[in-house]
């Protein structure tokens, strides 16, 4: 299809789509900043699908009151540029006021999901993911969404609301993306100087810390979570909010590592709160 600007309204994006009607619509939704995790998202759905739609919308609904809504990078022009280079063929980029014309009094929860690892920490934050994605999927109704492992709660949570409302989508999950180094590709690494991105490497080197041990045959999750703390703990400027072994559907806790389970982590490095994860089979 020819390729278009950015769009600002749902009633353009509506009828820009309208003209598609019968082909494969690929969605991937965003924040903006792209990274190399995105992109791939991106070089996904133009491999899959007719019509590829990014949309890029911070979403206010989803960061709590001391988060980092208001400096949250904005580069809208950069994003347009690079998600088109992946295979974009509409950017969906709209104001708050056309998401939200009115305060939202429905919203989705996710029981059992959504108040564990990272939303222990973050209340309501997965309850605003689960909100605007549902909003996003019915605006742009698309065949194929696709979302980063990286944010692995985030994942399995819209999976849930997808199977439990019945939601005429598929979700396509993709590895996460990282740097040489290991560090995992996040719009937040621009956060962090120098410095302070060299330290962050410890959160992969932790999460490979638990997997080497994983592999040599320890299946206590307590010892390993202690050893992996000892890791992180060991690196001045980075201070660990959780790391934890769970099962990556439930995201219960484990005691006895078996099957397959989800190692995940979350640590502040300066301003910059980091996240990673793996899925490790036994
Ligand atoms: O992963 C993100 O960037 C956001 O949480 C998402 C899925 C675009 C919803 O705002």
């Amino acid at each position: 299809m020819e390729r278009q600007g950015s769009v600002k309204t749902i009633r353009e994006l509506r009828l820009a789509l309208d003209r598609q009607a019968g082909k494969k619509i690929g969605f991937v939704p965003t924040m903006g900043a792209l990274h190399e995790g995105h992109l791939s998202l991106v070089g996904q759905a133009r491999q899959d699908c007719d019509v590829v739609v990014v949309s890029v919308f911070v979403n206010p609904l989803q960061f709590g009151p001391a988060e980092d809504l208001a400096e949250y990078p904005r580069l809208l022009d950069e994003d347009v540029t690079s998600a088109r280079g992946a295979g974009a063929d509409i950017i969906f980029a709209p104001a708050v006021e056309e998401m939200y014309p009115e305060p939202m009094v429905a919203k989705v929860r996710v029981e059992g999901l959504e108040d564990v690892l990272c939303g222990k920490y973050r209340p309501g934050h997965f309850a605003g993911v689960a909100t605007v994605v549902v909003k996003l999927l019915n605006i742009v109704r698309p065949e194929r969404a696709y979302f980063g492992a990286k944010d692995w709660q985030q994942l399995i949570i819209v999976r849930k609301v997808v199977k439990d409302f019945n939601l005429a989508v598929e979700i396509v999950a993709m590895p996460t993306v990282r740097d040489a180094d290991g560090l995992a590709k996040s719009s937040r690494n621009r956060y962090l100087s120098p410095k302070e991105r060299e330290a962050a490497l410890v959160l992969p080197a932790g999460i490979q810390a638990a997997a080497k041990m994983i592999a040599a045959g320890e299946r206590d999750a307590g010892r390993v979570i202690a050893a992996a703390k000892e890791v992180i703990a060991a690196q001045p400027g980075v201070k660990l909010e959780y790391f934890s072994i769970r099962g990556p559907l439930d995201l219960l806790p484990v005691d006895v590592i078996a099957g397959e389970v989800l190692v995940a982590a979350a640590v502040y490095v300066g301003r910059a709160r980091l996240i990673d994860n793996m899925v490790i089979k036994v």
